[in-house]
């Protein structure tokens, strides 16, 4: 192994995140031979088979497994190792990786715009998903902080409020239901539905309410996207369960109708989470100042104005 370079490891590691040298030649900016030529390098070093193709599919084989598990290692050590140097600098550069409930697409990248322009030397790397894989994140230690709504019993984290994210009940704007309040849970509990993936969030406080009435709902259709679930209600296929944010840019069409059911909304908040006895970067703390301190802004929906956005400084931690 002494002749593997990082930029070797760099390839593999993105080989085997999408299970294709293609892509990694892609996201790279390299071409598909010298993609093959740097892994045939790699598994010479190593002495196994990294990859193996079974039809036209791609797997990694056990020790192609195990390298990647020490590959994500030695890239959160560096990023890391990077961060401390900054914050040594006490420069708000390097890099920033967050991952956030899908719920969160209608307002992060929104309000990131202007952090982003007031940090140019920041490095920000986020992605959305669902609540299962930001757990999932959270105990591989990727990210240098995570978003959700749902805080768990069992694990200890540090958290920090950032805002309500209310789960509302949407049909199309003519429904029958539309005009009715009050509207009783069981008599909800009878329309067709539309339900999120299994692992989300947003399904998970659904199924704890329809425990609650010791009732199931009438699934429809299930989908693992907020916006082909409007597009399906839209259609008429059913009702369903959003956050209030995910319509906020409908609101004014008249498209949707929030339905007025017993328990609705859903109370729930976003958090911003890490765990507990991690040392946060400087960037990361000042991104977190940042997001604590435009909470009245991003709860009124307004954009941002980056010329306007205090100054989050933050001495660099001891
Ligand atoms: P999710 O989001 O449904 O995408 O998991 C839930 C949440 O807002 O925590």
């Amino acid at each position: 192994m002494q002749n593997v370079t990082l930029h070797q490891l760099r390839v593999f590691a993105l080989a085997a995140e999408h299970l294709s040298f293609t892509k990694a030649a892609e996201e790279l900016f390299l071409t598909q031979p010298t993609v093959s030529m740097q892994m045939k390098q790699l598994t010479k070093a190593v002495g196994l088979p990294l990859f193996e193709q079974v039809g036209k599919q791609l797997y990694l084989t056990q020790a192609g497994e195990i390298l990647y598990e020490s590959c994500q290692r030695v890239f959160s050590e560096l990023g890391e190792l990077e961060s401390a140097i900054a914050d040594l600098k006490g420069l708000k550069q390097g890099k920033l990786k967050l991952s956030a409930v899908t719920t969160t697409k209608y307002f992060l990248p929104r309000i990131i715009s202007p952090f982003c322009q007031k940090y140019p030397g920041v490095e920000l790397s986020l992605r959305f998903t669902n609540h299962q894989r930001i757990w999932q994140y959270f105990h591989e230690n990727q990210d240098d902080f995570y978003i959700l709504s749902q805080l768990p019993a069992h694990v200890d984290v540090t958290a920090h409020k950032i805002l309500e994210n209310p789960l509302i009940a949407i049909a199309p704007a003519d429904h029958p239901l539309a005009q009715e309040t009050d509207i009783p849970f069981e008599r909800f509990a009878e329309e067709p539905f539309i339900m999120r993936e299994s692992g989300s969030g947003t399904r998970q406080a659904l199924e704890e309410l329809f425990q609650k009435y010791k009732m199931q709902p009438n699934v429809r259709l299930e989908l693992g996207s907020n916006e082909a679930i409007k597009q399906a209600v839209l259609g008429g296929l059913g009702i369903s369960v959003l956050s209030k944010h995910a319509i906020a840019l409908e609101q004014d069409t008249g498209w949707f109708a929030i339905l007025n059911v017993q328990d609705f909304p859903i109370k729930h908040h976003w958090y911003a989470i890490y765990p507990v006895g991690k040392k946060l970067s400087v960037v990361a703390r000042t991104f977190l100042d940042y997001l604590e301190a435009e909470r009245p802004l991003i709860a009124n929906e307004k954009k941002p104005n980056a010329k306007e956005i205090k100054n989050h400084e933050h001495p660099p931690q001891p």
